[in-house]
């Protein structure tokens, strides 16, 4: 079997170190793991395989001997790098906003468009953390009954933000916990036991940008069509993102037929059984790799609407899994 030399570029943040964690957990075929960062992490040491490997800096260079390039290190150091490192020869699956809404660069959840990576050009985009969840436990309800409008609320845990902003709500519930001054570096307020309905920044619409990212990528991944509103909410949980979902279809529905397409669904988990208060939540989610869908209810206000609560782990699925399992597809298909 043939085996592929990985870079991973930002491996010392929150979704890089997921990333390897990932690719170990997974047995990605790694011949050689090339950790890079920026430039003034570059000679920090990281364990891979049980071995140590040292971190090198991403650069022009970095990217000659690699296959694949696994990157997280944000959207500045990927509109930079990203095109470096294709010119180098490596297939790059980009993690950041930077090249989403390209048109010739695919925006890729395996288990909803694979078919879009026979199309690459050696730049291949992931969506966005809370986008990814949503779509993967929309998808087999938009292939049955056809999605007119969505409404998301989201509920999203601070490593969305990456290692700082974890870092700043530990600080924050220790300095809460011994009465100490309370300082926000991360975000504009206080994040410990508070919510911000503020993600990313605000746009002339006044809506936020993780908001229209939602909007637009739905309708570039899964249909033009489809109407989305969202609202994206910051809260003190640190991993896993929450979403409530509301649907509304073009066709009837039987909501027992929901819950027989969604158990089938790949990548999803139902948790739903309110007699003993089971549903999907964050602390659960953490670490695991499928996408919990909950609360399943017909909305009684709309004709074919429908409820969810969807629950996944944003470094997880949101990020280092759905990057992972680009590159396990684009190795299946001979796509490289
Ligand atoms: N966190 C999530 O749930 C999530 C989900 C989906 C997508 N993403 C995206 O993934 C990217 C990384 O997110 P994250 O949460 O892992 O952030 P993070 O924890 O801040 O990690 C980013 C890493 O990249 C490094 N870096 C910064 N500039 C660099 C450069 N020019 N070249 C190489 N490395 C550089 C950073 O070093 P320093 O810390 O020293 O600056 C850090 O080690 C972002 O674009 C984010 O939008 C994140």
């Amino acid at each position: 079997m043939r085996k592929y030399n990985i870079a991973v570029v930002g491996a010392l943040g929150a979704v890089g170190r997921e990333m390897l964690k990932t690719l170990e957990q997974r047995e990605f075929p790694v011949e050689v793991i090339k950790p890079l960062d920026i430039l003034s992490n570059a000679g920090t040491e990281i364990i891979f395989q049980g071995k140590p490997v040292v971190v090198q800096a991403a650069e022009t260079g970095a990217f000659k001997d690699v296959d694949i390039a696994l990157f997280s290190a944000g959207a500045d150091a990927s509109k930079i790098l990203a095109p470096i490192a294709v010119a180098e020869g490596a297939i790059v699956v980009d993690n950041s906003s930077a090249w989403r809404m390209d048109d010739d660069v695919p925006l890729v959840i395996p288990e909803v468009n694979p078919d879009a990576l026979s199309w690459h050009k050696g730049l291949i985009a992931n969506p966005n953390c809370s986008t990814i969840q949503m779509l993967v436990a929309l998808k087999p309800l938009h292939d049955q009954y056809g999605i007119k409008r969505i409404v998301v609320s989201t509920y999203q845990a601070v490593s969305g933000t990456g290692q700082k902003a974890i870092d700043e709500l530990n600080q924050q519930i220790q300095d809460y916990v011994s009465a100490s001054p309370i300082r926000s570096n991360v975000y504009p307020y206080q994040i410990a036991f508070n919510a911000l309905p503020h993600i990313d920044i605000f746009l002339e619409n006044n809506y936020t940008k993780e908001e229209m990212k939602m909007v637009h990528e739905t309708n570039k991944i899964l249909d033009k069509n489809i109407s989305v509103s969202a609202t994206t909410v910051r809260i003190p949980v640190f991993r896993s993102h929450s979403e409530s979902i509301n649907v509304e279809m073009k066709k009837p529905f039987v909501l027992d037929e929901i819950f027989t397409i969604l158990k089938s669904a790949p990548g999803v988990v139902v948790v739903d059984n309110p007699a003993e208060a089971q549903y999907p939540m964050a602390i659960e989610a953490e670490g695991q790799d499928s996408v919990f869908v909950g609360r399943i209810r017909r909305d009684l206000s709309i004709e074919n609407g429908l409820n969810l609560w969807v629950v996944a782990d944003n470094l997880r699925k949101g990020a280092a899994l759905n990057a992972v399992q680009i590159a396990e597809t684009l190795v299946q298909k001979n796509l490289l």
